[in-house]
């Protein structure tokens, strides 16, 4: 996930670039640039690093332009580097392009330029859009970028500019967000309203597969084929200071909310059609080494294991492969035994968790073939794996995990899946129902995030609860581990995330009317065991909450309160749930007040062990 601003007006085009850019850091940080277009030609400046390198870097050698765009890069294709940042240009220099999404074709579409001659500088896949556009280029910039679109697949908002037309800018979209801001006398293109909240109030909301040709005294919308499409401004609610939040009060919010769309990014490329394969090239595992397979070992901390326990389910059932979960920091201490073909699973949101490397260094000394499922692109977790599949969740700030999570369990799940196929281990009527319900994951997500005042509503009714118990069986036992540490690190509320099965040789001393309990009980292997253990603690004068699927009509007799959840295949189950946990403890936190975003005590990358 990248940021994009664009201007066109009487202001210096950099100032106002790297303004819109400084709100979207939060969207990308390990490189940045910027273009600007005067006198028959383009100027560019591009940095690795934040993007006060890149205001340094203006500082040195300042680009005097009225029209130009800018770019602050989450790497996606093609580590940090200044030859990836952003914007890429056409071997002539005579277009500039900066680009959110991801292009699925774009190795394709690089071998046919390259056969037409085209040189490719980058290890993007946005640099493909640059070249097109200058290959359909013969004057009009707006004809050049419909073509080019026609040509891509997968997702963009695209800001182009053409050294040798100052008077415009064009910009254009397919499911990477995109607005346009109104000015007077000066115009803008913005990745989110936040960017440009600080010049001007009003935009237009671009949808997909529309563009904009942007000038310094009007704005011409169009689709791609290039009928004109009317649109209504729209005016910012929220002040310019909520900027980078995108009117969210937390950062935690805000990627609580960007998870359909994270999910979708997070497949393309890799599942489109439920009766085709899924494609992992970036696992760098061959059909054989997968069929030789005899153990995983996922490692991980915090989140990340959670995610890795659900992982050790989901391997276990569908590829029928012997797996393990371990605590990286536990894991290295009982000096574990690695067997020939054992392929170990790193997982980490951030890369860089101090215990979670030491693990993968002491798992590859042993002889494990080390893959890795990370959202930080060229970490050091995931230069140290031989193999590598990201979660494109894009940065996650807020230090509570919720995108990186869902993300992690939907990336395993591919590589479970692909793993199933390859072994043929689990029938493909199985795994065809499996990749649908992948696919239907987003508009799941979406639907539970509609259902927030719901939950919220359930948050104000034990806020005030000292202590939690989250319980859960089979693949949703990580998911009630999950939900406690969700709710303990933003709210402080002592919560345990406990196997219900484990209930009566311990825990079940606890229940009391103070200790509330969520209870995960949709329908599958393990629903009538629930019930069992939401009885028991009814039966201790406990309040419960209950996890069930939209229609249970058990759940609610049973339990005080119900968190509902459309209903899916238990196997992806663990995604769903997670989000209204996430909220939960969000709005708990919320209602007392606590720093979600900077818990005390935390920190969002742990590098120490
Ligand atoms: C999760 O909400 C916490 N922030 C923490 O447990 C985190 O998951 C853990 O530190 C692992 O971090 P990583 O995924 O970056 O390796």
């Amino acid at each position: 996930m990248c940021g994009i601003v664009g201007y066109i007006g009487q202001k210096k085009a950099t100032d106002v670039c790297v303004a819109g850019l400084k709100r979207l850091e939060y969207r990308g940080y390990d490189s940045a640039g910027v273009a600007v277009a005067g006198d028959g030609k383009l100027d560019v400046l591009k940095v690795v690093g934040k993007l006060d390198r890149l205001i340094d870097a203006l500082d040195e050698s300042p680009l005097d332009s009225t029209c130009g765009i800018g770019h602050t890069r989450w790497a996606t294709h093609g580590k940090p580097s200044k030859t990836n940042s952003h914007p890429h240009l056409s071997n002539d220099g005579l277009i500039a392009v900066v680009h959110n999404g991801i292009i699925e074709n774009y190795a394709r579409l690089r071998d046919e330029l390259k056969a037409e001659g085209v040189e490719f500088l980058s290890e993007t896949d946005t640099e493909v859009i640059a070249h097109l556009v200058r290959k359909y280029y013969e004057g009009d910039l707006a004809a050049a970028v419909q073509r080019a679109s026609q040509d891509l697949e997968g997702a963009f908002a695209l800001g182009v500019v053409a050294g040798d037309q100052p008077d415009l800018m064009v910009a254009a979209r397919r499911f990477s967000p995109l607005v346009i801001g109104i000015g007077e006398g000066e115009n803008f293109i913005a990745s989110d309203m936040g960017a440009i909240r600080q010049f001007t109030d009003k935009v237009y909301v671009i949808d997909d597969d529309e563009m904009a040709v942007v000038k310094r005294d009007g704005i011409t919308l169009s689709d791609m084929d290039g009928n004109p499409v009317e649109r209504e401004a729209y005016v910012i609610p929220w002040p310019a200071e909520a900027a980078q939040k995108g009117g969210h009060k937390h950062f935690m919010h805000k990627e609580i909310h960007e998870q359909p769309r994270a999910m979708r990014e997070c497949l393309l490329g890799r599942l489109s059609d439920p009766n085709a394969s899924i494609t992992l090239e970036s696992l760098n595992m061959t059909a054989d080494e997968i069929k030789g397979l005899r153990k995983i070992v996922f490692t991980a901390c915090g989140t990340a294991y959670h995610a890795g326990l659900v992982g050790r389910f989901l391997m276990e059932k569908l590829a029928r492969i012997p797996s393990e979960c371990d605590l990286a920091a536990e894991l290295r201490a009982r000096n574990p035994v690695v067997l020939d073909n054992t392929l170990a699973i790193i997982v980490s949101q951030s890369g860089e968790t101090a215990d979670t490397l030491v693990a993968l260094r002491e798992l590859k000394e042993k002889g494990a073939k080390v893959i890795s499922v990370v959202n930080v692109v060229d970490s050091s977790i995931a230069r140290e794996s031989d193999g590598v599949v990201y979660i494109q969740a894009g940065p996650e700030i807020g230090v509570a995990s919720t995108k990186a999570y869902t993300l992690q369990i939907l990336t395993i799940a591919l590589i479970a899946a692909h793993f199933a196929d390859v072994r043929g281990a689990t029938p493909e009527e199985d795994l065809v129902a499996l990749r649908e319900a992948m696919l239907s994951l987003p508009e799941l997500a979406q639907t539970l995030l509609d259902r927030e005042d719901d939950v919220k509503a359930v948050a104000a009714k034990y806020f005030e609860s000292p202590n939690a118990l989250y319980l859960g069986r089979g693949v949703n036992l990580a998911t009630a581990m999950e939900g406690a540490l969700k709710l303990k690190e933003i709210s402080y509320i002592h919560a345990e995330g406990y196997s219900a099965g484990e209930m009566k040789h311990g825990p079940i001393a606890l229940v009391e009317p103070s200790l509330v309990t969520v209870a995960i009980a949709v329908k599958g292997d393990v629903y009538e065991k629930m019930i069992g253990n939401i009885q028991e603690i009814k039966a201790r004068s406990g309040p419960v909450i209950g996890v069930a699927f939209d229609g249970d009509t058990e759940i609610p007799r049973q339990a005080d309160d119900v968190i509902w959840v459309p209903e899916c295949p238990e196997l992806v189950s663990p995604i769903t749930i997670a989000i209204p946990l996430q909220i939960l403890a969000y709005h708990i936190a919320d209602m007392k007040g606590c720093h979600i975003d900077q818990p005390r005590n935390l920190a969002k990358t742990v590098t120490v062990e």
